[in-house]
């Protein structure tokens, strides 16, 4: 199990510090390639014209700003995270759309300050290995999730991956731990939450992995979709 230099394992703490620079991180770390894969990850969340749809863990709120795009005028939108610095960057840039456009919610994702089926789609991006990776929570973050979400709901979450050519899997492990560890590391001046993010992407979830996590959890329909050849994944399942 990964633990900092102090023995902790990544908490909040990580998220409330690594705002400022989080979002050009990201862009520069995947080559700029992560807005076009939120993109298309909130096409498949909008995909059965939701009524109500969660972006859990919504970080900064990109994907957020992808659904405010896509859905229509008549679909209520909600953003959840529990770091508040996030969430203040959130809605700085969520306010595009107008007040109360958009629901912003700190909370917790093992404790979801919602009703059972409130939502007809739930979509993550690069929350749930948080959620999941070496977290003695991972049953109860997956099962609320389900408890959100109604009957035929959708859960798509776009995530790192593993890809399947051994080769090209060596070249993403070598590229985490050589380029995104170091240099996110050095720009973000913070290195343990960039050490805890590469050392969890090399280690996490291939795609039949998490078909059989979700499927365990008692979602169905469950199918994978590799991005950039496996490196990354958009996993789409129906409660
Ligand atoms: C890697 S960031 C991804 C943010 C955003 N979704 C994106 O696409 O850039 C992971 C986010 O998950 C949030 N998070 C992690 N564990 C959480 C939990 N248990 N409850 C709520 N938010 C959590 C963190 O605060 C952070 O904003």
């Amino acid at each position: 199990m990964f633990r900092d230099e102090k023995g902790y394992r990544p908490t909040q703490q990580i998220f409330t510090e690594v705002p400022p620079k989080y979002d050009i991180l990201n862009r520069v770390l995947t080559l700029n390639l992560d807005e076009g894969w939120r993109r298309k990850a909130a096409v498949r969340i909008l995909e059965n014209n939701p009524g109500r749809v969660l972006d859990l863990c919504c970080g900064t709120a990109d994907l957020t700003m992808h659904l405010g795009r896509g859905a229509g005028s008549s679909t209520e939108l909600y953003g959840l995270d529990f770091s508040h610095t996030m969430l203040e960057r959130a809605r700085e840039k969520v306010a595009v759309f107008g007040k109360d456009r958009i629901n912003l919610i700190q909370g917790d994702a093992g404790n979801m300050p919602f009703e059972s089926g409130f939502f007809d789609s739930v979509g993550i991006s690069f929350g749930f290995r948080n959620l999941t990776f070496e977290n003695p929570d991972a049953k109860l973050h997956i099962g609320e999730v389900y408890r959100v979400l109604k009957p035929g709901g959708r859960f798509v979450i776009l995530e790192t991956s593993q890809p399947a050519n051994g080769l090209i899997r060596a070249g993403y492990h070598f590229y985490q731990k050589f380029i995104t560890s170091p240099v996110g590391g050095v720009l973000s001046g913070n290195r343990k939450a960039y050490r805890y993010l590469a050392y969890s992407a090399i280690n996490y979830y291939s795609i039949p992995e998490i078909t059989e996590v979700l499927l365990k959890a008692g979602f169905s329909k469950v199918s994978g979709e590799p991005l950039l050849m496996g490196a990354t994944a958009i996993v789409t399942a129906v409660k």
